[in-house]
């Protein structure tokens, strides 16, 4: 479910775009952030933490608990809740600290 036409915001942008999630593309609003996309594509999972290894997602949804992370556009560690999706954007899910993904993958 989505808000279209919120009492204070104001009615939302009807203009699709088009981004990626680890590689497969889908369709978002513009204006809307990176999570709530993703959400609306059915994708609750965004990575995996780092100490016990457990599925992370949408938990604060305004910047403060770190939960979201994603990498965009190569970036690592971006906030998904407080980020919009923009067109073309690669979005791929944070499944370790990129310190531990460098030493599985030898780098
Ligand atoms: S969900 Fe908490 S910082 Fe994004």
């Amino acid at each position: 479910m989505q808000i279209v036409n919120h009492s204070i915001p104001g009615k939302k942008s009807e203009k699709e775009i088009t981004f990626s999630f680890n590689d497969k593309f889908l369709k978002a609003r513009e204006g809307q952030t990176v999570a709530a996309a993703l959400m609306a594509n059915g994708i609750k999972k965004f990575g995996i933490s780092r100490k016990l290894q457990q599925p992370r997602g949408l938990f604060c949804a305004n910047g403060r608990c770190c939960s979201c992370f994603l990498t965009v556009n190569g970036l690592n560690h971006v906030l998904g809740c407080i980020t919009l999706v923009e067109e073309g954007m690669k979005v791929s899910s944070n499944d370790a600290d990129p310190d531990v993904r460098r030493k599985a993958n030898g780098d």
